[in-house]
């Protein structure tokens, strides 16, 4: 098996979703086994079906519900033994939240957030780590947004999610130099990028999905807003051990919204 990440063995959360799809289908092309995670489990074989139709034998679907404990041990247990190993974890499942001012907040909204976006993370991080440190050069990588870098009137619970994971990942990133230095962690930053996860601004255009793209993209230097494979690019450098020395660090994908 020849590529980029031959030999590595990859783990992804919410790989039904648009990000996670056009990550597993790359790592593969590149050379790594996947297992690709999601509650959506018809959507996670799906996927595994269509990479192992190019790639045979490479993924392995599982539901996993990022939110429960006892799930992330199953999952890690079960993709550790379909893979024989693990060595990259891509924290990648989240929810957009409510648009709503903090006044208007509701306790069960923003504890959905925290629970899908933020403890995952801390759960996959935990549950991962010693197969990681096993593996002899481990990776995280840790799907945050431009959100967890900038606020936003109306994503408080988003934001707050989105920018405890930037510096989480510092923590871990530090805890696993301080370890033995066989794992490093990054977090990821993209704007808004063509997903289902934007479909909260197609409602909010009627439904034209052309005018909510556009609308989105007129905040952004680079005129457009982002396609999956620009994160899965990006995502490929920090699994492969041509990143062997980045750790702690963050990447935007922003088309230069944040150089303004
Ligand atoms: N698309 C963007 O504009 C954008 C920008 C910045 C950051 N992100 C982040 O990228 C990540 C992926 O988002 P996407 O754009 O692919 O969205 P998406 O909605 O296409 O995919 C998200 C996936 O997560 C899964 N999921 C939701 N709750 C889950 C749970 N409890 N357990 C397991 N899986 C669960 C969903 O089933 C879905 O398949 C998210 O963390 C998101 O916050 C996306």
């Amino acid at each position: 098996m020849s590529g980029r990440v031959a030999g590595k063995s990859a783990l992804i959360t919410g790989a039904a979703g648009g990000l996670g799809q056009a990550m597993a289908r790359m790592l593969a092309r590149e050379g790594a086994k996947v297992a690709v995670t999601d509650l959506d489990l018809a959507g996670a074989e799906a996927l595994a079906a269509s990479i192992n139709a190019d790639h045979p034998g490479q993924a392995f679907a599982f539901r996993h519900d990022v939110t429960d404990e006892a799930d992330w041990v199953r999952v890690v247990a079960d993709a550790v033994a379909a893979m024989g190993g693990l060595s990259v974890l891509i924290n990648n499942a989240g929810i957009g939240s409510q648009l709503v001012f903090a006044e208007h907040d509701t306790l069960e909204n923003w504890r959905k957030v925290q629970a899908v976006n933020l403890e995952s993370v801390m759960l996959g991080c935990k549950h991962a780590m010693p197969h990681l440190r096993a593996s002899g050069a481990g990776s995280i990588i840790n799907i945050s947004s431009i959100a967890g870098l900038a606020a936003a009137p109306g994503m408080g619970a988003y934001n707050a999610t989105k920018a405890a994971v930037w510096l989480y990942t510092k923590t871990v990133a530090l805890e696993a130099a301080k370890a033995g230095g066989a794992v490093r962690a990054n977090s990821v930053h993209p704007v808004f990028i063509r997903t289902p996860i934007l479909n909260l601004f197609v409602d909010r255009a009627g439904g034209d999905e052309a005018l909510a793209h556009e609308k989105l993209a007129r905040g952004i230097p680079l005129k457009r807003i982002g396609e999956p494979d620009d994160v899965a690019y990006l995502v490929i450098y920090l699994a492969s051990d041509e990143s062997k020395f980045v750790t702690g660090s963050e990447f935007k994908i922003d088309g230069g919204m944040t150089a303004q």
